[in-house]
């Protein structure tokens, strides 16, 4: 691991200006919509109909059943930054998906939050019957068959073929805890209610089962015994949007699921009693539990968490849930901003300040005195979450500071990952030589990260927080009645 310099560190993190500009018409908002037409114009080149093009070899790759995951994930982002050529053509092949085409078991989340998700948001934003008819038909087709066990918990794979549920007895939080906030929007918006009943009664279920932390969970969980199967704890991914989707569900129900509430609320509780941890610099992050240790460690994944907490935190008139959240967040983003690269790792651990530092090795404590804590894994995969709390933190402060934080990552993405045909991950984030040459890809169209950072240039008007809820894949879902935690720009 290479470290970082303390020269670098001393650069960065105190050019925020104060910025006065017009809220309309941001010139920033441009750039990205042309990072969005060159990943298109590359996808469609080259991988069309695929679930992802490989952006440095031009090769493609289907990793969610090949009925066209970018295709689907862009819908919404199309509709928004007005795309209208792009998003005809997309509508065409949505028309003509078949679900059957598929060797491949559909994995439930997934199928779920890329797929469905990205049809109900099209559909909100522009309603077209063919929109909601897909989304029926993928539902009863490969999502309602996850159901179909002995107690009614969703198998995490539906074999598409046969329509039933694959023999994998493994469960993991994030994936079947889950499922209900666009089970949720297709009830509302079918008039059907099993699908929303179906996916509650899971999070019911959830609520009666014993943990030593009160709402927080292990990841790992046996679908027969419908209980945990490890200790391990993290709000990490196989957690995440378990935690993130109690609070967006109460929200999407106009306050309906007020069980989901209290559950998000304890789950919080125990992230700040149970799992936060400081460092002597002042950064806050939110560790790990195994087998009742508390372990150091998290990573870019987690950074969903402070956006998510701001939402919960305005909504419930919660300050002193707005300072945690405003803590976390400060060091999501200082996690980017003292690299020479601006990007983030995908891991981290750090010491915490209660601990003594001179007792740990030398290349730890040289870490925490230039970065302020100690990355791991140093790829960088093109991952929205600090990007997606920005938004959150620029649209319920209105402090435009956060606009320039989304500028600066935007700015990085795109000199270490634009190519020739679109946008590739990084693999070292700490050299900031040589990432452009390293003959290293990934398959990751990223509709989701753009849609994030163009909704923070836009007038904050568009698709405002009080009308419409985000799905963790960023899909948006318009509240049937709007709620009050934008700022007032
Ligand atoms: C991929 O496509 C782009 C855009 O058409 C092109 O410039 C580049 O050379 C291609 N790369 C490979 C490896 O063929
Ligand atoms: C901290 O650790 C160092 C090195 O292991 C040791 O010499 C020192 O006594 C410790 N300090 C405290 C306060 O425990």
């Amino acid at each position: 691991m290479q470290l970082f310099s303390l020269a670098t560190l001393l650069l960065t993190g105190s050019t925020f200006l104060a910025n006065a500009q017009p809220m309309t018409e941001d010139p920033r908002a441009e750039h990205i919509v042309n990072a969005f037409r060159h990943a298109w114009s590359g996808y469609r080149q080259y991988a069309w109909g695929h679930d992802e093009l490989r952006p440095l070899s031009n090769t493609t790759s289907n990793s969610r059943n090949g009925w066209g995951a970018s295709i689907f994930d862009g819908l919404d982002t199309m509709l928004i930054m007005g795309l209208e050529e792009e998003y005809q053509e997309a509508l065409e092949h949505v028309k003509n998906v078949n679900w059957y085409s598929t060797t491949e078991p559909s994995k439930t989340f997934e199928t779920n939050i890329r797929y469905l998700g990205g049809l109900l948001a099209a559909y909100d934003l522009r309603p077209d019957q063919v929109l909601l008819d897909k989304a029926v038909e993928l539902a009863e087709t490969v999502i309602m068959p996850a159901y179909d066990t002995p107690n009614g918990m969703p198998a995490a794979y539906v074999d598409v073929k046969t329509g039933k549920p694959t023999n994998d007895k493994n469960l993991i939080l994030a994936e079947f805890g889950s499922l209900q906030l666009e089970l949720v929007r297709l009830s509302q918006l079918t008039g059907e209610q099993r699908y929303a009943e179906i996916a509650n009664d899971v999070i019911y279920a959830i609520d009666k089962v014993d943990t030593p932390y009160p709402g927080v969970y292990p990841i790992t969980w046996n679908l027969d015994t419908f209980s945990p199967s490890s200790s391990y704890i993290t709000i990490s991914g196989g957690g995440d949007s378990y935690y993130e989707y109690l609070l967006k569900t109460y929200l999407l129900t106009d306050g309906q699921e007020k069980q989901q509430l209290d559950m998000w609320k304890k789950s919080v509780a125990s992230m700040e009693k149970y799992l936060r941890s400081d460092t002597s610099g002042g950064m806050v992050f939110l560790a790990e539990i195994q087998e009742n240790y508390k372990l150091l460690r998290t990573g870019e994944l987690v950074c969903f968490i402070p956006g998510n907490l701001l939402l919960g935190a305005r909504y419930l008139g919660d300050s002193e849930l707005t300072t945690f959240a405003s803590e976390l967040m400060k060091s999501c983003y200082d996690t980017w901003a003292v690299t020479p690269t601006g990007l983030a790792p995908e891991t981290w651990s750090w010491i915490d300040k209660s601990q003594n530092m001179s007792s740990f090795p030398d290349v730890m404590q040289d870490a925490m005195r230039t970065t302020g804590y100690i990355p791991r894994d140093l790829h960088y995969d093109l991952r929205p979450e600090t990007i997606e709390s920005i938004f959150y933190f620029y649209r319920i402060t209105g402090d435009s500071k956060y606009q320039d934080m989304a500028w600066k990552i935007f700015e990085s993405i795109e000199k270490y990952c634009k190519t020739a045909s679109g946008y590739t991950r990084v693999d070292d984030i700490s050299t900031a030589t040589e990432i452009k040459g390293l003959d290293f890809e990934e398959s990751y169209f990223f509709a989701e990260t753009l849609k994030y950072l163009y909704l923070t240039f836009t007038d904050p008007s568009v698709m405002s927080l009080d009308e419409w809820i985000y799905s963790t894949e960023a899909h948006a879902f318009k509240l049937e009645k709007p709620i009050e935690v934008q700022a007032k720009f």
